[in-house]
């Protein structure tokens, strides 16, 4: 297997200057401090509100979204708002993901609510989901509205899944019977149904035809739970100094990650009942370093991998059958290995 892990940099950068363009018009005019908070959570401001180069995000939704779009053959131009509307959604989500995991530390920098309050962090990110949804009704031509129309439908029901999906984690933390199974329906409707919705407002813009939508979505569903696995899998074995992000959290928050679940499910039977002890304890943390020693007994690590390959050959087996351009079906191939085998 190939280990390769950088990020196909040509591709991330091929529409980041016009997705930034298009993401700082939905903030023309806009100057409360609700603005300046969003502007935060994007990495233009401090927060003070004063300029700064912060670490952006890796832009992967807006880049699924466009890149679907030209491979298919469609008006980029027109899709340019709906991937800054799906980019906006994407950080409206961590603005609040943030306050529910209790997570300080987003992108290198103190998250929303580490800076602002919990109270106002909810507030912007209600923001920013407003904005994304103006963001798509901008999207399309002049002389056709209905492709707008469709986007945002698209975003609604992306946002619909990822709420069902979200609420599904946090009360997993509290259940100790999870299953692979179980994780992994969590895990299509949090993450991969906002990656699905990305490479489905693509096709919007390309033709605009039901059966091409639902194969990219499906093709983006199957790349975004590999995206979940991989983060699940940094979240643990990850460097906080590459992804920005720490790797005590998800063990300290007794999330049902996938190493998790498995070692719960597969491991040997002491294991087992330590692990489970250590989840149910709730008067004492638990101990970060004995639970991943004790994953890695159980071939948590190596199979959370080999999961993320799985999707990864999935994802590409789905894109086959998508009328793509040779150029198109490359680099949205080459995406997917990156999401599958991250570092950042
Ligand atoms: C983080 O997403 C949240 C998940 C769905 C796992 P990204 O890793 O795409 O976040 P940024 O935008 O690059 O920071
Ligand atoms: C990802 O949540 C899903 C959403 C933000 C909707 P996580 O909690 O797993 O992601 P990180 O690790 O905080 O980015
Ligand atoms: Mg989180
Ligand atoms: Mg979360």
């Amino acid at each position: 297997m190939t280990t390769s892990a950088a990020p196909p940099a040509e591709l991330f950068e091929r529409y980041r200057d016009d997705v930034d363009a298009a993401l700082r018009a939905v903030f023309d005019g806009l100057d409360s401090p609700l603005a300046t908070m969003a502007r935060y959570q994007l990495g233009w401001v401090d927060a003070d509100g004063n300029p700064v180069q912060a670490n952006r995000g890796k832009a992967l939704r807006p880049t699924l979204c466009l890149l679907t779009c030209e491979a298919l053959g469609g008006d980029v131009e027109a899709a340019l708002p709906a991937a800054a509307g799906v980019e906006l959604l994407h950080n409206f989500s961590l603005v609040h993901d943030d306050v529910m995991d209790n997570d300080r530390l987003r992108r290198h920098r103190p998250t929303v609510w580490a800076v602002w309050g919990q109270a106002k962090a909810i507030d912007a990110g209600d923001f920013m989901h407003v904005l994304a949804t103006l963001s798509v009704l901008r999207a399309g031509t002049p002389d056709d509205a209905s492709a707008a129309r469709d986007a945002v439908e698209v975003l609604t029901v992306g946002c619909r899944r990822m709420t069902e999906g979200q609420y599904l984690d946090m009360a997993y933390e509290d259940e100790d019977a999870v299953t692979v199974d179980d994780y992994l329906r969590m895990i299509d409707l949090k993450t991969a149904a906002l990656i699905g919705t990305s490479m489905e407002l693509g096709a919007v813009f390309a033709g605009n035809d039901p059966a091409v939508r639902a194969a990219v979505r499906d093709a983006g569903r199957a790349l975004g739970a590999a995206f979940q696995i991989r983060d699940d899998f940094l979240g643990i074995w990850g460097d906080p100094d590459a992804t920005g992000k720490s790797v005590e959290s998800d063990i300290q928050k007794r999330k049902k990650t996938l190493p998790i679940v498995h070692a719960m499910t597969e491991g040997a039977p002491a294991d087992r009942d330590r692990l489970q002890a250590a989840l149910a304890n709730l008067d004492v943390p638990p101990d970060t370093a004995e639970i991943v020693a004790l994953l890695e007994r159980s071939g948590s690590r190596a199979y959370a991998e080999s999961l993320a390959e799985e999707y990864h050959a999935q994802t590409r087996a789905l894109l086959s059958d998508v009328p793509l351009s040779a150029w198109g079906g490359e680099a949205l191939g080459a995406l997917a290995a990156f999401t599958a085998r991250r570092t950042v």
